[in-house]
């Protein structure tokens, strides 16, 4: 089964993909920790994060690897090291999406999810393109929203809690950035699927969110197997 979760900055997408991922016994593959590893790399050489060709020579010379752990989901190392915390610094944040935007870059990390799905069976992937472009035959495909506001204060305490001390203002600001680079980019733009099913989780709790998702699951397989197994599937995957 091959699961796509798409959607903006402090959408969910994570944490929902995780969990999701966890019960339903599949891997998991955050890919934007993929773009925050070449930009913390670019960032350390000093190379010009505009220049899309250098950042895609960047990725097809350096030693990427994935790693899925069931509770902390995905572990990044770059050329032997675990960068899984750096990639999260607020600097990384700041210039992410500009190196996003490398076509470059992108044929080179998207060429490495697909062989990562291939090699999974079974996995939850979760980014910006994934349904409209990395995994385009997808079984599911979710696009998580939320407000701006919603998604800048999930991300405030996030933060808080790693005891980051960040302006929620200035987050607010970041956010609304990145969302705009992500989306006017020419290179698979963030866009909802056709197929997508659109979940806002403003209002909803992490587990809330999680359930609908599973739901959707449920009730499809429902419609192709038959409730006898499907209640089977349930109690497995919890
Ligand atoms: O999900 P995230 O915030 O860690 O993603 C970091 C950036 O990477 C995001 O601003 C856009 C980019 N990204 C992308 O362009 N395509 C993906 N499939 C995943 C992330």
């Amino acid at each position: 089964m091959r699961i796509a979760i798409d959607g903006p900055a402090g959408a969910g997408k994570s944490s929902v993909a995780r969990e999701v991922a966890r019960r339903l016994e599949l891997k998991c593959l955050d890919t934007g920790a993929m773009y925050r590893a070449i930009t913390l790399k670019a960032l350390k050489e000093g190379i010009d994060i505009t220049n899309s060709k250098l950042l895609g020579e960047l990725a097809r010379n350096c030693d990427m690897e994935t790693e899925y752990d069931n509770k902390e989901g995905t572990l990044i190392y770059l050329d032997g090291e675990n960068v899984t915390e750096k990639i999260r610094s607020p600097r990384v944040n700041k210039n992410v999406s500009i190196v996003a935007k490398s076509p470059e870059l992108r044929r080179e990390l998207v060429f490495l999810q697909r062989k990562l799905a291939e090699k999974s069976g079974g996995i939850v992937m979760e980014g910006r393109d994934i349904g409209t472009n990395v995994l385009i035959n997808a079984d599911y495909k979710f696009f998580l929203s939320a407000s701006l506001e919603e998604r800048a204060k999930r991300r405030w305490l996030e933060m808080k809690a790693k005891g980051l001390d960040v302006n929620y203002e200035d987050l607010l600001k970041e956010i609304a950035m990145r969302d705009r680079i992500d989306q006017e980019r020419e290179e698979s733009p963030l866009k909802i699927a056709p197929e997508a099913q659109i979940i806002d989780t403003t209002p909803y709790t992490l587990e809330e969110v999680i359930e609908k998702v599973l739901d959707a699951i449920r009730n499809d397989k429902i419609k192709e197997h038959g409730e006898e197994k499907i209640k089977i599937y349930h109690k497995e995957s919890r």
